[in-house]
């Protein structure tokens, strides 16, 4: 199995990449670490706690960041409601949070897996950003990072043009692209496409034990016109797992970080190279996202 480090921010996509994440064969989940996102890290960092007891994730969850590198937090709440989970009451964790700040956890689970450890972020990349630059020799233990976040071809959800775990903390989003660590960016530009519809999302989770998923969904991305909902989490944990689901290429792409384009993530020829999903195979997406709900079946 390849182990994996997620970073998140949940935020209900977020718990459907969690609950992917733990019941794929081809993973092991070995820490979890919280940073502000979608709502602040008191919430995000107790919703992550929960969650991976609820869903069985044994591994240690850690606190990260409270703000981003520069400038104050901007959340995501109109999206995941003022929790994160849309009001769902979650139950309370099997245990308390890893004493080790998020970035340490890392840096520690990096090194007991001897090159192999795969980040997982898919919140904003301040976590991974700090341990970045508190541990030079952290960029050499990691065999990637796959990022949810920015919009190589100019979406925005938060801007015209920017996506929001850019936005919300450009500079470690830019931090992270020039790494030199192998990166792999999933961008709102493919994630938009990951649209689940209400009566799909009934179908699939409706008689399963994560009921309290299928809740926060049907209460969360308040304001959207149709039930329809968008999980753009689950394609960063599909690009490891279930790569068929996404069309990949390569290029090098760096986050602006300007007043006007703050978090406008760009294609250019003077960064460093990543791999960026270009398009999506919702169909595939949707096997993927069904057999994960029969394998959670009571
Ligand atoms: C990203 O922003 C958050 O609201 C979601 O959880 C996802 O990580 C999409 O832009
Ligand atoms: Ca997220």
């Amino acid at each position: 199995k390849v182990p994996v480090f997620i970073d998140c921010d949940p935020g209900i996509d977020d718990t459907f990449a969690l609950a992917l994440a733990k019941k794929s064969p081809a993973l092991q989940v070995l820490g979890i670490g919280a940073v502000q996102g979608n709502v602040g890290l008191g919430r995000t960092g107790a919703n992550a706690l929960s969650i991976a007891s609820y869903i069985g994730l044994g591994c240690p969850v850690a606190l990260g960041a409270t703000y981003p590198l520069q400038g104050v937090p901007m959340g995501a709440a109109y999206a995941h409601g003022s929790d994160g989970m849309g009001g769902v009451a979650l139950p309370t964790p099997d245990r308390t949070f890893d004493r080790r700040p998020a970035w340490k956890l890392l840096y520690d689970t990096a090194k007991a897996c001897g090159g192999q450890l795969q980040v997982i972020a898919i919140g904003p990349l301040t976590n991974i950003a700090k341990a970045l630059e508190l541990y030079p020799d952290l960029k050499d233990m990691l065999a990637g990072i796959t990022v949810m976040g920015g919009s190589p071809t100019g979406l925005g959800n938060m801007t015209p043009s920017a996506e929001f775990n850019a936005f919300n903390d450009p500079w470690a989003m830019e931090a992270v692209l020039e790494s030199g660590v192998d990166i792999t960016v999933i961008g709102y530009d493919v994630t938009s496409q990951a649209v689940v519809q209400g009566d799909e999302l009934e179908a699939m989770i409706g008689d399963s034990r994560i009921p309290l998923l299928l809740n926060g969904m049907r209460r969360t991305f308040v304001g959207e016109e149709s039930d329809s909902k968008i999980l753009n989490d689950v394609l960063a944990v599909m690009a490891l797992t279930d790569p068929q689901v996404l069309t990949i290429e390569q290029g090098s792409l760096r986050c602006l970080t300007g007043r006007a384009d703050r978090g406008t993530t760009v294609l250019t020829d003077d960064g460093s190279p990543v791999r960026y999903a270009v398009g999506l195979d919702r169909e595939k997406m949707l096997d993927v996202l069904r057999r994960m709900c029969a394998d959670y079946q009571k």
